[in-house]
């Protein structure tokens, strides 16, 4: 019970209850920027208490005497002194560490094709490429209900049911999937791109689209050459869009 009136002994005990309750006791939990105010607070009040009269100051003082100057202290000083600058260099590092953020430099979203592709060991031209499918009129519903069935099959995940970007593993991810119904995406880009960045991918992406990291997978693993364009007509026939032309087909 002695221990209990070091007026030292109160001051911990109340930061340490403080911090407790501020931190366990307030749902939902407060921010860590909330908690080191209210805790900063409950110590300058802690330092009032402990200062209000010239005795209980210097018994508060006490403890922390002895432990500088007792020549018996010494293993002790030598404990704290490691264990100080180790807790602030362990402090530092969380703060300096790399943390999972978006990195600063701009992405380019749409960076230039490579003029060709190494697909299956076989080089496909990009440049100039028009999707083959196309020219089978005839089969064209077949064509856009194939790659319906590879859509929900494969990218329904990140690029949403409705092809909105909105899948149910979208919101972990940044860059975020592409939104298909979103002008600025299909609607502008010839079918060659698309078909460049299916087989590719993320990893397929070039040195101005990085450092940021793009989870869409390279499909030329899994997915045939035809399934890929057939994958391509779904895109543009199910959100009602026209991929861009070469200029030299009109
Ligand atoms: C794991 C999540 C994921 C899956 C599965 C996925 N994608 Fe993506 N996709 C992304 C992300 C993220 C982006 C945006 C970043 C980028 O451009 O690489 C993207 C971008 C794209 C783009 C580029 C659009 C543009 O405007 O440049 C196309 C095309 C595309 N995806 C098609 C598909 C197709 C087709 C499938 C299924 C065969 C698929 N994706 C499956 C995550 C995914």
């Amino acid at each position: 019970m002695n221990v209990l009136r070091s007026r030292f002994t109160q001051a911990v005990l109340l930061l340490v209850l403080a911090f407790a309750i501020f931190k366990f006791g307030i749902r939902p939990p407060a921010p860590w920027s909330v908690l080191t105010l209210y805790m900063a607070i409950v110590f300058l009040a802690t330092i009032v208490y402990v200062s209000s009269d010239s005795d209980s100051w210097r018994e508060f003082l006490g403890p922390l005497r002895t432990t500088v100057m007792d020549p018996g202290k010494r293993p002790l000083r030598i404990a704290l002194g490691i264990v100080i600058p180790v807790l602030l260099g362990y402090y530092a590092y969380t703060q300096a560490a790399a943390k999972p953020q978006a990195p600063p430099e701009l992405r380019a979203v749409h960076p230039a094709p490579p003029a060709s592709i190494q697909f299956r060991g076989k080089e496909i031209t990009i440049a100039g490429v028009e999707n083959p499918l196309r020219k089978d009129t005839a089969s064209l519903g077949k064509h856009v209900a194939a790659g319906g069935e590879i859509y929900i099959k494969n990218c329904v995940y990140c690029h949403g049911d409705n092809l909105d970007g909105k899948g149910m593993f979208a919101y972990g991810f940044n860059p975020p999937p592409a939104n298909f119904e979103d002008p600025g995406t299909i609607a502008m880009l010839q079918e060659a791109f698309l078909f460049w960045r299916i087989v590719k991918g993320g990893p397929g992406l070039p040195k101005e689209s990085t450092p940021w990291n793009s989870v869409m997978p390279a499909w030329e693993d899994r997915l045939t050459e035809e399934q890929i364009w057939q994958v391509i007509m779904y895109l543009y026939a199910a959100t009602n869009q026209q991929p861009r032309r070469w200029e030299s087909s009109h």
